[in-house]
């Protein structure tokens, strides 16, 4: 009885923490990607080709979304920082300076709300594996 309590309680923890990219609206997400981000990330979510050479000026090209990329090793609450802020800022506030990015704030045009319905469309193109393993970075942050 109590195993089963404790349990019961560590489901309902993880239930949470996963909360905000689960239920979205995947449909209305993909229509946001391909308006707002595939121009860079691509229409397939496969990025700019050699996405981890900075160009001439010192900005990355924009890394793929997909499982080949490296955001679903990023927690919820970073990813939408980043997509809200743009990556300059949320570089900063984590004391990295001096890194030009190329990674745009989409606070002006954006509500929280769409940038999770985009983070799930994104997140819903990952094998289960590594879309368990984004939940439980997420939870690990909380
Ligand atoms: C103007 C090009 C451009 C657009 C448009 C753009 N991005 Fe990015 N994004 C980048 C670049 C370049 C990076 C690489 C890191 C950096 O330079 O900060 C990046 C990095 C990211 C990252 C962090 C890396 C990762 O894989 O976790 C996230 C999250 C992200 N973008 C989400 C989005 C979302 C969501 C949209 C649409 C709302 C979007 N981006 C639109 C260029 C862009």
């Amino acid at each position: 009885m109590r195993l089963a309590t404790v349990l019961f309680a560590c489901a309902a923890t993880v239930a949470q923490a996963d909360h905000r990219l689960t239920d979205r609206d995947i449909e209305a997400g993909a229509a946001l990607y391909a308006e707002t981000c595939a121009s860079c990330h691509g229409a397939d979510l496969e990025g700019q080709p050699d996405w981890r050479t900075p160009g001439e000026d010192g900005i990355l090209p924009a890394p793929p979304h997909d499982v080949s990329g490296h955001t679903w090793h990023h927690d919820t609450p970073l990813l939408l920082e980043y997509t809200l802020k743009g990556g300059q800022a949320t570089l900063e506030s984590r004391g990295v300076t001096g890194f030009k990015s190329g990674m745009p704030a989409f606070e002006k045009t954006l509500t929280e709300d769409e940038v999770l319905d985009i983070l799930a469309f994104i997140r819903s193109t990952w094998p289960e594996r590594a879309q368990e393993v984004q939940s439980q970075r997420t939870h690990a942050a909380d």
